[in-house]
């Protein structure tokens, strides 16, 4: 058994940097030797026959689980998920990625779980991501992919997070458009907004280098009690 700990990595948008940076915490957890296992719940968007996230997260594991487990639901067309699984003609459960979360809890000492999209991205007619995780009662992780209009995403982000009664446990900054002006000012906005630590300030990577982010990470916030 283990002491059971888990991450949702939550971002302002989808494409704004979810799975580097769940790779790059599931490098940093295993750094200071931890076993550790990413988790997919829901993956929309095949390509050749892959979904890359999971491809990333598995590669970036290092405890091998069940596929079922990691990723429950893999959905072909790069659409909403709750679309995405209409016309596969299937309903993403809460219970079975529970259950499939259970299960990756008692494998390795901690679980970084990447969401969808952003936080209120809905799975069905009966849930969203933020149900997940509550259902699941992890600390939440924000990942802000900098780029005008981050603040105002990042804040009521943030707001929902709190509000569905999980705890901020960090955010990145996520350095997604080279072009963005005030970078450093917008960083300033969002630390004093925030309330809770800034995990790494993540350049703009090309191409995109999962260790040399792990090596930006404070992960000491996160892996004390
Ligand atoms: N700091 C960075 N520098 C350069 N490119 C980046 C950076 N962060 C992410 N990217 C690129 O942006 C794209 C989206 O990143 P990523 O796949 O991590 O986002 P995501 O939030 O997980 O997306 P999704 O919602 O599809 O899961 C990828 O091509 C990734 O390589
Ligand atoms: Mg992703």
């Amino acid at each position: 058994m283990n002491n059971g700990k888990g991450f949702f990595i939550t971002g302002t948008d989808t494409g704004v940097g979810k799975t580097l940076v769940s790779c790059a915490l599931l490098h940093a957890f295993a750094a200071g030797d931890n076993t550790v296992i990413g988790m997919k719940p829901v993956a929309a968007g095949c390509e050749n026959g892959k979904w890359m996230d999971v491809e990333l997260l598995v590669a970036a594991s290092n405890v091998m689980a069940p596929r079922e487990q990691v990723n429950p639901y893999a959905l072909i067309p790069p659409l909403a998920p709750h679309i995405a699984a209409k016309q596969a003609g299937i309903e993403i459960e809460v219970e079975v990625i529970y259950q499939a979360y259970l299960a990756l809890q008692s494998m390795a000492e901690i679980v970084v779980v990447e969401g969808a999209g952003g936080f209120l991205v809905p799975f069905s007619d009966r849930f969203d991501s933020s149900d997940l995780a509550q259902k699941l009662g992890l600390p939440v992780i924000l990942v802000v992919g900098l780029r005008l209009g981050c603040i105002n995403h990042a804040l009521l982000t943030a707001q929902a997070v709190r509000a569905a009664g999980l705890t901020l446990a960090g955010w990145v900054a996520n350095s997604i458009d080279p072009q963005m002006l005030k970078m450093e000012e917008n960083i300033k906005a969002l630390e004093q907004r925030l309330e809770c630590p800034l995990i790494a300030y993540l350049p703009y990577m090309q191409p995109v280098d999962e260790l040399r982010s792990s090596e930006l990470l404070d992960i000491t916030g996160l892996i004390k009690n």
